[in-house]
């Protein structure tokens, strides 16, 4: 990818630049719960996001999209807003950084690709953003915190992208350490490296290829149910709910008649998810794959019917892995559509995977995608 990205650079402006990379992640467990100020269990991957850059002495960016063939031009003003989708992730990150450190930017060229499968829950824009955050960090000697630069991506989702996402995504896509996942608090930020190896297992997504349309809506709506829940409990007796990591079960039976029923199941996911990740923890310290997985399934089941972030697809794969043995399975990222995370025993791999091949396109009319997770670095000059 690097020799290709090199080419259109080259081709475009006829020099050559700085490369710099970032990754995709996967989430073990604790999904929906970084928003709600709760724990989540990323780790980056070994699928990412890679940019060549180069400043060009004028006050404009003008940046081409290898995968896309698509070219564009912009400058640094709030009107100069690009029209496409991909080029806001990356006048969003040149805001956020204006917005935090004054007019430290000046203009550059730039070509990018990556392999991470668009809306299969891998998060391919925070790679992008995470990339852009890190190299303008770096080329312009910024001196921009590792968690200002995931806030800077996440801002960009907010302010440009239309999505009101928590900080996982970023946070992974920055942090993340070659064989290990991160157990991040999303409430104080403090994070613990976990050193991540499954003996005798094996750790694979299965992408449904599906991306459901709306998604952003639906997922901005989610976060707007646990904010209302949230409120009703401060005021009803418990003033000091700030995220609905603060509550407990009792307390929203307390006010179960003051919400509505759908704001009540999701906020009961949420409880259960935030104890899911403690849970899961605790289990890999022990060494109890077993107790993993099952919380794993316990999770999609909330997913599904609490949170109605599943689909067809993904309750099927479900289906599928526990069918097959599979030790733990669910719907992976924020949902509607993309993939499972599956731990698998190795004996169980070949046939689950060829179980799950025949099953789905019987099923669907199409094979679903697989990947196997390799835990990799985050952002980095190349
Ligand atoms: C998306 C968001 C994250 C997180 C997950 C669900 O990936 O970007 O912040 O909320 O969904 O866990």
């Amino acid at each position: 990818m690097q020799q290709e990205i090199k080419k259109h650079f080259v081709e475009h402006f006829q020099k050559e630049g700085q490369m710099y990379a970032s990754a995709g992640r996967i989430n073990l467990i604790g999904e929906h719960t970084d928003y709600n100020g709760g724990f989540v269990f990323p780790g980056a991957i070994d699928k990412g996001m890679i940019a060549m850059i180069s400043l060009n002495g004028t006050d404009k960016v003008r940046a081409y999209s290898v995968d896309l063939d698509d070219y564009t031009e912009f400058g640094f003003n709030e009107e100069d807003a690009p029209a496409q989708s991909w080029a806001r992730y990356i006048f969003g990150v040149c805001r956020e950084i204006i917005k935090r450190s004054g007019n430290v930017l000046k203009g550059f060229d730039t070509a990018f690709a990556g392999d991470v499968p668009l809306g299969a829950g891998m998060s391919s824009s925070a790679a992008l953003e995470s990339t852009y955050a890190f190299a303008l960090n770096d080329i312009f000697e910024l001196n921009i915190d590792k968690f200002e630069l995931a806030k800077i991506g996440q801002a960009t989702e907010h302010n440009y992208c239309g999505v009101k996402c928590g900080i996982m995504d970023q946070f992974a896509s920055i942090f993340g350490k070659e064989g290990h996942l991160m157990r991040l608090d999303c409430r104080s930020m403090e994070f613990e490296y976990f050193p991540f190896d499954p003996k005798g297992y094996k750790v694979v997504l299965l992408d449904s290829v599906v991306k459901h349309e709306l998604a952003s809506s639906a997922y901005n709506r989610r976060r707007e149910s646990c904010e209302n829940v949230c409120n009703v409990m401060r005021e009803n007796g418990y003033p000091k709910v700030e995220f609905l990591r603060d509550a407990n079960l009792d307390m929203l039976e307390a006010v179960k008649d003051k919400i509505t029923e759908e704001d009540y199941c999701r906020a009961k996911y949420v409880i259960e998810e935030v104890q899911r990740v403690l849970d899961v923890c605790d289990a890999l310290n022990a060494g109890d794959y077993e107790t993993v997985g099952e919380k794993m399934y316990q999770t999609h089941a909330g997913m599904s019917k609490l949170y109605e972030v599943s689909c067809q697809e993904l309750d099927f794969l479900n289906d599928i892995a526990r069918e097959c043995g599979v030790t733990g399975s669910r719907v992976m990222g924020g949902g509607f559509g993309g993939c499972t995370i599956n731990l698998v025993k190795e004996e169980l791999y070949e046939n689950f995977l060829n179980v799950a091949k025949v099953r789905f396109t019987e099923k669907f009319g199409h094979e679903p995608k697989i990947y196997p997770v390799v835990i990799s670095n985050g952002a980095r000059k190349l």
